[in-house]
């Protein structure tokens, strides 16, 4: 038997249940099913609106939500891995239309599984999990499109969030000045700084509707925000700029005019964790193994366990959860 948070049917929350994982898992894995004792799930925002059984995540009833999983192989029908390996997966379908993380066992496929890189311990890759993970390919956009830490000040939105808080510390780590937009300048302005951030800013004018085009004022973004805010940061990203759209945590929608590219020549791209190919997962993780500062990442870390996570995914929707939550499948 395992214990798994399951989401029975649609418009359900999460319920902790005991389950026999053979009866459950039979028809998952694919072709080449992996079997993990779960060590660590975490919690992103995407798990908060699953849990609650809000619109838009699972597209599969029952399902164990949890869109990270770091374990250790029990049974593997891929030859990349062997019982005892330690590996860790971030989307890939999981917590969505695959069984996830929020379980003490998972049957996975192994297309997008890693092996967990040398130096990271299984609490750091979950502290890290989803969130850290899509701060790096949003970094790696921004290398890759030609910000230099030379170019000028790169803004961070959703700052004190978990795509915010990594992408903080990984950007400073590189050298970049990084500026915070937050909601929370009182509550968390000593904790951004000291992530990183050579200023913070209050995200309330960012998020109302704005001209166009704004004085020039950032060389790159990373927006974990969307709407309004995503819009306002396109109009103030200086020329040759680019922005990374990592989220919609104000929105989904853009309502933005096309000034900042054809003015501008600013450059609006995405970054993706679900679908990212391996390679692109194996050059993401290394960095974050060869860059993130491992007691940075502990101070924007909370660790709970299962039976906390519906509470906690109540605080994640409202906004009033800061960095990364870890969760400790052992506690
Ligand atoms: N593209 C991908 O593959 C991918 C991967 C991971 C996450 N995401 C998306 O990225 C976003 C952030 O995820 P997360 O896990 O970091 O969530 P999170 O920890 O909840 O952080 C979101 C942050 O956004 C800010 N925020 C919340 N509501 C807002 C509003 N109405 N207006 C403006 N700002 C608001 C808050 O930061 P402050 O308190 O500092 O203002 C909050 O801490 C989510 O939309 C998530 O779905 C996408």
């Amino acid at each position: 038997m395992a214990k798994a948070i399951v989401v029975t049917e649609k418009g359900a929350s999460g319920r902790l249940l005991d389950i026999d994982e053979e009866e459950f898992f039979e028809n998952t894995g694919g072709e080449h099913p992996v079997d993990l004792d779960v060590l660590y799930s975490s919690l992103n925002f995407k798990d908060g609106l699953a849990l609650l059984g809000r619109p838009g995540v699972i597209r599969e009833w029952p399902l164990v939500p949890g869109i990270d999983i770091v374990g250790r192989v029990t049974a593997s029908a891929s030859p990349r891995f062997e019982a005892g390996d330690l590996v860790v997966l971030n989307g890939d379908g999981i917590g969505e239309h695959r069984n996830g993380g929020f379980a003490t066992k998972a049957r996975v496929r192994p297309d997008a599984l890693l092996h967990l890189p040398g130096g990271v311990s299984p609490a750091q890759a979950a502290a890290i999990g989803t969130a850290g993970f899509t701060a790096m390919l949003a970094v790696l956009a921004l290398q890759d499109n030609g910000v230099t830490p030379e170019s000028g000040e790169v803004l961070v939105t959703g700052a004190a969030g978990g795509v915010g808080s990594v992408a903080i510390a990984l950007l400073a780590g590189r050298g970049y000045s990084v500026v915070a937009s937050t909601g929370r300048v009182e509550e968390q302005g000593d904790y951004l700084r000291g992530l990183g951030a050579a200023r913070v800013v209050d995200r309330g004018a960012l998020g109302e509707p704005g001209r166009p085009l704004q004085s020039q004022a950032w060389a790159g973004a990373i927006d974990s925000v969307g709407s309004h805010t995503l819009a306002n940061v396109l109009a103030q990203t200086s020329y040759g700029g680019t922005v990374v759209a990592c989220g919609l945590a104000q929105g989904g929608d853009l309502p933005a005019t096309v000034m900042p590219f054809i003015l501008r020549s600013v450059t609006l791209t995405g970054a993706n964790s679900v679908e990212a190919p391996l390679a692109l997962r194996q050059r993401a993780w290394a960095d974050l193994a060869a860059e993130l500062d491992l007691a940075v990442l502990d101070s924007m870390t909370t660790t709970i366990g299962l039976h906390e996570v519906l509470d906690a995914a109540e605080r994640i929707l409202a906004g009033q959860v800061r960095g990364r939550t870890a969760v400790d499948l052992s506690l």
